[in-house]
């Protein structure tokens, strides 16, 4: 059945990330609702494509980018703007965590620069392309970063990243009151735990264990987050749903009371 209400009609996004996880949820939800086009920009080629492919009606057009390259993302909001006329929608998405548990005690900054480049570096090229395109179109367009409830708390492991989603709520706020004068929104989503690859690739066990350790800490009981969850909160922060709502971080969490420490009962 297709779907009641089309909140994006006409609309062009670009989802970073979109090969995988929330940013793949997300691209087959704004393609559900109406969008004239999305690209998923993503380093993955080969599930990019496929997921791109596997979108109806033809919608959606996968980009390899890595996000760490300036150059790579000027070329792809450039290339979907000469293609699609303007861009909407930047759901500035992609991300990754370091190979270790990444404690202060024995932070590898190879793995902080690399973490860093693609979560801090990364979003702000993210934002900055989109912005420009956004401006030089005059197009009131709307800006989303993926945080991390790790944004706004310190937590027992993983410094680096979260350093990195520390600094993607600064951007967000900062280019929020940079360009409302242009009529363009910008908002963070921040996820609690979600079973995506970024959460099981780093150690796969430990994190099937803080997955399950969140439940007894969050106020919300009886479900679980799901891709779907987020794809549906990046869905209203890009529509009309939201036209007032700009400098936002929207947490995602089911009320999280406090994060899980991995040590306690592992
Ligand atoms: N899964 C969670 O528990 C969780 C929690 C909080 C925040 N997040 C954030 O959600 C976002 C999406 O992650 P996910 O959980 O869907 O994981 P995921 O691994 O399913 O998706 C991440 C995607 O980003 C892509 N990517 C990685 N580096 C890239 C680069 N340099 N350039 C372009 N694309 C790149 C990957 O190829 C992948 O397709 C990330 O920013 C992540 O930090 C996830």
């Amino acid at each position: 059945m297709a779907a009641v209400t089309q909140k994006l009609e006409d609309k062009v996004a670009i989802v970073t990330g979109g090969a995988s996880g929330i940013g793949e949820a997300t691209a087959r939800l704004f393609a559900q609702h109406g969008a004239r086009a999305v690209v998923i920009a993503d380093i993955q080629e080969e599930r990019g494509r496929a997921v791109a492919e596997s979108i109806p009606l033809q919608i959606c057009t996968f980009v390899q980018c890595d996000v760490s390259d300036e150059n790579q993302v000027k070329a792809m909001v450039d290339w979907t703007v000469h293609k699609y006329g303007q861009l909407d929608i930047m759901f500035s998405n992609a991300g990754t965590v370091g190979n270790s548990g990444q404690k202060i005690i024995d932070l590898d900054l190879s793995e902080f620069d690399r973490v860093m480049r693609v979560n801090a570096r990364g979003m702000a090229a993210c934002v900055k392309h989109a912005a420009r395109a956004m401006v030089e179109k005059r197009v009131r367009g709307s800006i989303i970063c993926t945080g991390s409830i790790g944004a706004s708390r310190g937590g027992p492991w993983r410094t680096d990243y979260i350093m990195s989603k520390h600094a993607v709520l600064g951007l967000m706020r900062s280019a929020s009151r940079q360009l409302g004068e242009y009529g363009i929104r910008v908002n963070s989503i921040s996820p609690s735990a979600v079973m995506t690859p970024l959460m099981t690739k780093a150690e796969p066990e430990t994190s099937m264990k803080i997955l399950k350790m969140y439940g007894p800490l969050t106020s919300l009981k009886g479900i679980t987050l799901n891709v779907k969850h987020l794809a549906d909160a990046a869905l209203f922060l890009a529509s009309d749903d939201s036209a007032f709502v700009s400098g936002h971080d929207l947490l995602v969490d089911g009320g999280l009371i406090s994060v899980p420490d991995p040590k306690s009962s592992l």
